[in-house]
């Protein structure tokens, strides 16, 4: 057996976790063979709910569960840490957009990133999951200078699987059979789900969406709209922000940064942007195409971008900027 590894989880005590924990405890994201030493942080008063979860994952007698560690201390929470899931913050309600949740949030991850700088191991990977997500993620990064900025990541991947989940259900086939979308940008509502990349499995022959579909007008209009709109959606009728998709998500997006992504294929992750890269400006994170192999990720490079793509790839830039110089001013820096 590997040596365990030390996996922190925020917000420990919410909804998203209480849907995400049993995954990783029993194996589905860092393997079936790789231990793991769980570190559950939430804030004072949630303590007493914390350690009913504890209590929980002790009663399923997991074999890779090797320790739990509950905790409202960041010193204990961030300290060595293989891997750091931030969930913890708050969810918005329905009429809000998630940049209203940045003055309530940011501030959690400029903490949580210096925690990380003085107590988590310098190789952790970082995935930030707590609203709105990108600007959180960059202010985490920038406070943890001496962690490399590409161990941080965002997560867009509920975006990436509801855009493809749209695509099968229109094309009659499972989601397996859709792969290649892309999400462009911010996960808020003018992110840019891409389907000119990706390719539909229709009955063992390989087909460009478009071709598979067959209804250029939805998928230029109410599939972007829908998957734009889809957490909108999911908190109008469930007066609750997503949890069981958005736990799966994370669990794909940790998996795949753990062991690689399927040879030929491509996911949407936040990463940070140096600029380089489809003319998206330095200094954001913003969700590109990624490989990863040996944890490591790297931008899809040299796909075409329409005029079509490039307006709604320039939108989705413009109000990153906007986010990150609001959250410079929330946090006086
Ligand atoms: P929730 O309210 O059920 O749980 C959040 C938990 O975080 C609570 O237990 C709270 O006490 C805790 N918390 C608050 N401040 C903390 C801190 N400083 N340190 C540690 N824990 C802290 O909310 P939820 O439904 O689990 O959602 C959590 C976040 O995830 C929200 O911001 C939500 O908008 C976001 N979210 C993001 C995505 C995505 O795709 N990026 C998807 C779904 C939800
Ligand atoms: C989602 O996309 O479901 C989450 O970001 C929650 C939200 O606020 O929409």
């Amino acid at each position: 057996m590997a040596e365990p590894i030390r996996v922190l989880v925020t917000g420990a005590a919410g909804q998203i976790a209480y849907s995400l924990l049993f995954s990783i405890a029993k194996g589905d994201v860092f393997g079936k063979d790789q231990p793991i030493i769980l570190i559950l942080l939430d804030i004072s008063p949630m303590l007493p709910v914390l350690e009913g979860v504890v209590m929980e994952l002790q009663d399923c007698a997991l074999p890779l569960l090797n320790d739990i560690i509950p905790t409202d201390k960041e010193e204990v929470g961030f300290k060595d840490l293989d891997a750091a899931i931030l969930v913890g913050s708050m969810p918005r309600k329905d009429g809000m957009e998630r940049k209203d949740l940045l003055k309530a949030n940011v501030a959690i991850f400029k903490s949580q990133g210096a925690a990380l700088e003085k107590y988590a191991k310098k190789t952790v990977k970082v995935l930030v999951v707590g609203n709105p997500a990108n600007t959180n993620c960059l202010i985490a990064a920038k406070s943890a200078p001496s962690i490399p900025k590409e161990n941080f990541s965002c997560l867009t991947r509920l975006d990436h699987n509801r855009a493809r989940s749209q695509v099968a259900m229109r094309c009659g086939v499972p989601a397996t059979q859709v792969k290649n979308v892309i999400i462009w940008g911010n996960h808020s509502s003018t992110q840019y789900p891409d389907v000119h990349h990706c390719m539909v499995n229709m009955s063992g022959s390989e087909q460009a969406c478009f071709e598979a579909v067959k209804d250029d007008a939805w998928l230029k209009g109410e599939f972007i709209a829908t998957v734009q709109q889809r957490g909108a959606a999911v908190i109008k009728a469930r007066k609750l922000s997503s949890a069981m998709s958005a736990a799966k998500a994370i669990c794909d997006h940790m998996r795949d940064i753990w062991t690689g992504t399927p040879d030929g294929e491509f996911t949407s992750m936040g990463v940070y942007s140096s600029g380089n890269s489809y003319g998206v400006p330095e200094d954001l994170i913003y969700s590109f195409p990624v490989q990863i192999k040996n944890k490591s990720w790297k931008i899809v490079d040299g796909l075409a971008i329409n005029d079509f793509s490039r307006s709604k790839m320039d939108a989705t830039a413009t109000e990153l900027i906007e986010e990150r110089d609001t959250a410079v001013t929330f946090l006086g820096v």
